[in-house]
């Protein structure tokens, strides 16, 4: 598969977003069926791979997803980029004296979850609020010193965050929300990143689900812990609402002799030369289909004209994620 760089980490154009294996799309599959479905993205030419320490069943614990990721990946651990990311309160700071000594607690646990002595890219998840990013940029920065990190990122945050971080310590990736129906970032966050040399991580490209033309009115949500009951991006009225860019998608694919869910991955790949989107999925096959997304050129003309008809769609309903 093609490469992209996140600053000077390399990864694979398209990567794997590992969290329904454990978290936020209904049952999650037995761990060897996880385990066979990141090896076989692997075999398929993803080497960057997305978890956090907080993707577990109905987020009751910690480290689920962390542990079979770790597991899947253990033989091939240097081929690999491992991102992570922590979820950092204001209490523990003050327990522990220091951002540095918070972080590095957080960053040991999920080094040992995952089996290796270093992580890649290193994300600040949430924070409960009351910790400053140039703190925490600050505490990266020795992270990165220390060897234990090769680089980090931010996630769900805005243009003002980002440049305060990144005057503290160079950032490699900001994950944000983006698709073809969450469209904010391309205002400010994607111009400032590129300009910056930082590398942008979608998360939720195919709107969980929605552009891959599969969701319908119709479709019945699973009942325990599946994020899609409360996007309002995906209530009926908003389904209904958006069946034009589906629509859209449908053509467009029906033409390359792709999928909807590999043309919206085509045409942001397309659209920016730092992102790198990381779609997720539970389901083995759909995983190398999106992979696969890199295999699907738009030209200038088909992205152009892709882009202009979407410019004019309106887009019903957002994720429902607050910064
Ligand atoms: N930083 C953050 O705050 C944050 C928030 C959310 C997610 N993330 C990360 O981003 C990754 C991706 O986000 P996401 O999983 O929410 O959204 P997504 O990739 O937009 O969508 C996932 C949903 O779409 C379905 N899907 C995926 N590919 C498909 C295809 N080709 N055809 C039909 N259906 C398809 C999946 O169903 P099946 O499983 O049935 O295929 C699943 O229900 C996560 O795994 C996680 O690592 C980060």
């Amino acid at each position: 598969m093609k490469t992209r760089k996140l600053r000077d980490i390399e990864v694979s154009e398209v990567g794997m977003g590992c969290m329904a294996f454990s978290h936020g799309y209904g049952q999650i599959p037995p761990e060897s069926y996880s385990i066979e479905a990141i090896q076989g993205a692997y075999a398929h030419g993803c080497t960057f791979f997305d978890t956090a320490e907080v993707y577990s069943p109905n987020l009751s614990g910690i480290g689920h997803n962390e542990r079979i990721v770790g597991k899947a990946l253990r033989d091939v651990r240097k081929n690999t980029v491992l991102a992570t990311k922590l979820f950092l309160s204001s209490g523990e700071v003050r327990r522990e004296g220091s951002v540095y000594k918070a972080v590095r607690n957080h960053l040991e646990d999920s080094m040992e979850r995952l089996g290796t002595d270093y992580i890649d890219l290193y994300y600040l998840h949430r924070t409960s609020g009351g910790v400053s990013v140039e703190d925490v940029a600050d505490a990266m920065g020795q992270l990165f010193q220390d060897g234990l990190i090769r680089g980090w990122g931010l996630s769900q945050v805005d243009v003002d965050v980002i440049r305060r971080a990144q005057h503290v310590a160079p950032l490699s990736a900001i994950q944000n929300i983006y698709s073809m129906v969450e469209r904010d970032v391309e205002k400010g966050v994607i111009p400032y990143c590129l300009k910056n040399n930082i590398g942008v991580v979608p998360f939720s490209p195919i709107a969980s689900g929605l552009l891959s033309g599969k969701i319908t009115t119709r479709t019945q949500f699973e009942i325990n812990d599946d994020v899609r009951n409360w996007v309002p991006q995906l209530s009926k009225r908003n389904i209904a609402g958006n069946q034009p860019i589906v629509d859209l998608l449908k053509e467009t694919a029906a033409v390359k002799g792709a999928t909807p869910a590999q043309i919206s991955l085509a045409w942001m790949l397309k659209k920016y030369p730092n992102v790198v989107p990381i779609p997720g999925s539970k389901n083995k096959e759909r995983i190398l289909e999106n992979l696969d997304a890199s295999e699907v050129e738009l030209s200038d003309e088909e992205f152009k004209s892709l882009d202009d008809a979407l410019n004019h769609l309106k887009v019903y309903g957002h994720r429902g994620f607050s910064h």
